[in-house]
């Protein structure tokens, strides 16, 4: 395939190799709440502006031929927001898996999810449910939700999982290696993402894929996640494009 030139910021020479794309892209969907804040909208009105955009670069990622897109939806900490904002957030999230029922026979975008979902209302637990099951065998982009999810949780959810195997006779603590490790959590079979995108100005990680982002390359943005549009996801692939990666070789 050529190479691509955003038409909106020619000037930039935004250019994309879509025959060397990265395997995994994870996304920190982050600044719903101040791009809300900006128009004098309530927080609730960033998320579904969050949400409709997730659906457009998800459908993005698909189309280019992506192979994983992992996006946080919602962490192990934002519990500790007002009960009305994740009220919404849940909203927004059984909207968006009614809809991907709906046209995922034609979309064939297989759904998983990871992070401890039992805490989350019975009905959303049933929706993400049947998403994974009815997509299992699809052989599109692969999308994984982060709900409830926080990295220390799931390595410590690991952590307990191997160390009872051991107990039971299942595992040799002298035998573990890091690829068995990763087969205990959320992300099992799934490769680590190459670039980790986070919008809104924050450079940080928040509890964001810990393990697996070992060898990431990063791209932050002052953009927030709302306004995260094709181009920026251009930039930030390009931007992966122009790095060496050398793994802790030389
Ligand atoms: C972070 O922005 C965003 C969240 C905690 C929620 C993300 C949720 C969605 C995009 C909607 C549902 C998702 C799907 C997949 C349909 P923030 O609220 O922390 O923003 P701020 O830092 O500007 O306050």
């Amino acid at each position: 395939m050529p190479l691509f030139r955003s038409k909106e910021r020619e000037a930039e020479q935004v250019q994309v190799d879509f025959d060397r794309l990265p395997r995994h892209i994870a996304i920190i969907m982050d600044g719903n709440g101040r791009w809300a804040q900006k128009r004098g909208l309530p927080r609730t009105a960033g998320h579904a502006a969050g949400a409709e955009n997730f659906r457009t670069i998800a459908t993005y990622c698909k189309d280019i031929g992506l192979e994983y897109l992992t996006v946080y939806a919602f962490s192990t900490e934002n519990w500790k927001r007002p009960a009305e904002e994740v009220k919404a957030i849940m909203g927004l999230l059984k909207k968006y898996l009614l809809e991907a029922i709906g046209r995922m026979e034609r979309d064939r975008v297989k759904m998983e999810f990871f992070g401890d979902l039992s805490p989350l209302p019975q009905e959303l637990q049933d929706l993400c449910r049947r998403t994974r099951e009815i997509s299992k065998g699809y052989d599109g982009c692969q999308v994984n939700i982060c709900l409830n999810y926080g990295g220390r949780d799931e390595l410590l959810r690991a952590a307990r999982a191997y160390a009872q195997d051991c107990v039971e006779g299942r595992a040799d603590p002298n035998h573990l290696t890091a690829e068995h490790f990763a087969g205990y959590l959320f992300s099992r079979g799934v490769p680590d993402p190459d670039l980790v995108i986070r919008p809104s100005g924050e450079l940080r990680l928040s509890n964001f894929l810990l393990w697996q982002s070992a060898y990431a390359e990063f791209y932050f943005t002052d953009v927030l996640w709302p306004d995260f549009s094709k181009e920026e996801l251009h930039r930030a692939i390009a931007a992966y494009q122009s790095r060496s990666r050398r793994f802790g070789g030389i």
